[in-house]
């Protein structure tokens, strides 16, 4: 069979901010007539959605560029396109001319919008394109077309941007400053999704507890849980990334009162080390971080953590270490997403002339890890007897019998069930605990 003239490929790189602007971008394809494809070659657009975040991840991408010259050889036709965080530094454009010219479009996170002209721009001109705003543009698009990658669980960005210029993180400076949406978008926006069938959202902003400060109108984030709490239809709330230092008394009262509002929470601490949380720029102590997990778990008993942890930043001694090590021990994490300090060139750390050796981050991380992984099989050993609510997802991918979902704590179930079950909230018993699922049997 011929396949279609206009197909597109968009592959997506990083976190949920740029799956969700893949949604978008999919969503503008679409509307232009465009269809989805899977392989490369089969493709007439082709684009990568790009993190720069560490250098491992932008190192992928520089290779998958590479590999897009075999496909610009065989097929002149096709339009190549980069972009994401990576363009948004002026360095990264020097060099894809420099070094990539088969690229033929080249835009950043705040031109999305822009696409279908940016894209007619380059078929017409066969040159690269270039088009990127390294100021935030001001105001928020809102109603672009978006193609949703699920159909029960979606992502709602509530506010782009980032002001806090933790001194290791490029975030800031590829995605400009805080920019809340208004709160009548997004309800309208969750509305139509709730309409749709859809069941979960996940409200994402680089700081969602900062929401609102930008705005005129008198909200927050609480109180924007609040006005979402009452759209029929979903029956469960989460939002990530919450910044310790802005979560307020007021939002643990809400995590706690609020029904639809899960009881997790992802609260990166970076650092077990005061010290080496404030040349971090994270502007909360190791005591202040035990606090607010003492005030979590005190208003919303089961409620299950998870953070983001670095390792070997700049200056991190034994002792540094250490103490992460004992906030581990304290805090007891359902998870923990670990990384290696990765010097990101642009940002203030990068320059700082204490860096670690590779071989201590190294042993540092396995370490790290190693409890970690049993900590969270201990907390996890913890749910068998107890009902937990499931969403049923969909069939388990070892074996078709089994079906999973995800608990209220976002712990995946394995369970023996059909797909009559599938968009379902089920109570289910758990009998048995491994470290990243649990296995159970429908009530
Ligand atoms: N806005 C979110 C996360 C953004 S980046 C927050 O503030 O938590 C996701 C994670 O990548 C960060 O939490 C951090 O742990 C990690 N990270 C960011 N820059 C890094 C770097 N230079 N080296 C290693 N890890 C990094
Ligand atoms: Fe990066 Fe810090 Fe902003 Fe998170 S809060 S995106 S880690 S600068
Ligand atoms: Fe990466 Fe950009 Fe997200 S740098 S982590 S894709 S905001």
């Amino acid at each position: 069979m011929d396949l279609p003239l206009r197909t597109y490929l968009i592959e997506t790189y990083g976190c949920q901010m740029n799956e969700r602007d893949t949604e978008t971008m999919a969503g503008i394809l679409e509307s232009l007539g465009y269809v989805p494809v899977e392989k490369e070659e089969d493709a007439s657009i082709i684009l990568l959605n790009t993190c720069s975040v560490r250098e491992s991840a932008e190192n992928k991408i520089w290779a998958k560029m590479g590999e897009l010259k075999k496909i610009k050889q065989k097929n002149p036709d096709v339009i190549l396109g980069i972009c994401g965080c990576m363009p948004q530094q002026e360095v990264t454009i020097q060099k894809i001319k420099q070094s990539y010219p088969h690229m033929d479009l080249v835009f950043g996170t705040h031109n999305l919008h822009q696409l279908p002209e940016l894209l007619a721009k380059a078929q017409a001109a066969r040159k690269m394109v270039v088009e990127v705003l390294h100021n935030n543009p001001g105001v928020i698009i809102e109603n672009l077309p978006s193609r949703r990658a699920d159909n029960l669980k979606a992502f709602v960005t509530i506010m782009y941007g980032c002001n806090n210029f933790c001194t290791y993180c490029i975030v800031p400076y590829t995605r400009g400053r805080e920019r809340s949406r208004m709160p009548e978008d997004i309800i309208r926006e969750v509305e139509d999704l709730a309409a749709k069938g859809y069941k979960e959202i996940t409200l994402l902003g680089q700081n969602v507890n900062s929401y609102g400060k930008d705005l005129e109108v008198e909200i927050d984030f609480a109180g924007l849980l609040q006005q979402l709490n009452r759209v029929n239809g979903i029956e469960r709330i989460r939002f990530t990334t919450s910044h310790p230092k802005d979560l307020s008394d007021r939002l643990i009262e809400a995590i706690a009162s609020l029904e639809k509002v899960c009881e997790h929470i992802h609260l990166p601490v970076q650092s077990g080390s005061t010290a080496i949380l404030k040349k971090m720029n994270r502007r909360y102590s190791k005591e202040d971080y035990l606090r607010l997990v003492e005030k979590l778990k005190n208003a919303v008993p089961d409620i299950a953590i998870t953070t983001d942890i670095i390792v070997g930043f700049p200056g991190e001694t034994e002792a540094d270490f250490a103490e992460t090590m004992d906030l581990v021990e304290k805090v007891r994490f359902s998870a923990a997403y670990t990384f290696i300090y990765n010097k990101r060139s642009g940002t203030p750390a990068a320059e700082y002339n204490d860096q670690v050796p590779e071989d201590v981050k190294s042993q540092r991380i396995q370490h790290l890890i190693d409890r970690q992984n049993q900590i969270t099989l201990e907390e996890n050993l913890k749910d068998i007897g107890k009902t937990l609510e499931v969403l049923v997802e969909g069939p388990s991918k070892t074996n078709p019998e089994f079906f999973s979902g995800r608990t209220r704590t976002n712990k995946i179930v394995v369970f023996r069930g059909n797909s009559d079950l599938i968009g379902r909230l089920i109570p289910v018993r758990i009998a048995n605990a491994k470290t990243w699922h649990l296995e159970g049997e429908i009530i």
